[in-house]
């Protein structure tokens, strides 16, 4: 009652944001692939689709998806022909991230 600061308060708060930083870090090292990179990369996509369209989908799904695009019965219309597959990983990976 005396103690304005409330030192239970603060210490979860800060555990909170260590995790934060420490998923972060993680998601960086199991992924080779660049979402940055992949922000600029999907400029062909975004013609028709929204950054967030994908939200919920790994990267992995989103990828195998787009690389299954180039198939010749594939229902998926035609976007940029001159992406590799690095550059469609960093696209997924930027998809994926839903920003
Ligand atoms: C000319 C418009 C157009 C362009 C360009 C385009 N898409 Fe699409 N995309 C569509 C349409 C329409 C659908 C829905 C039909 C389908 O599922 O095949 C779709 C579906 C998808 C889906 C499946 C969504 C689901 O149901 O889960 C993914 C993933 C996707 N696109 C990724 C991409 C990526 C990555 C690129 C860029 C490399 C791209 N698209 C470029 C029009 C486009």
């Amino acid at each position: 009652m005396h103690n304005p600061g409330n030192p239970t308060v603060k210490i979860p708060a800060l555990r909170t944001l260590a995790l934060a930083v420490s998923l972060m870090g993680l998601a960086g090292v199991c992924s080779a692939a660049d979402a940055d990179a992949g922000a600029a990369k999907a400029a062909s996509c975004l013609s028709c689709h929204f950054a967030g369209d994908f939200v919920g989908e790994s990267e992995a799904d989103i990828l195998a998806f787009i690389k299954a695009t180039s198939a010749p019965d594939s229902e998926h219309p035609p976007y940029d022909e001159g992406l590799s597959e690095a550059d469609l990983a960093d696209i997924a990976a930027f998809f994926a991230r839903g920003e």
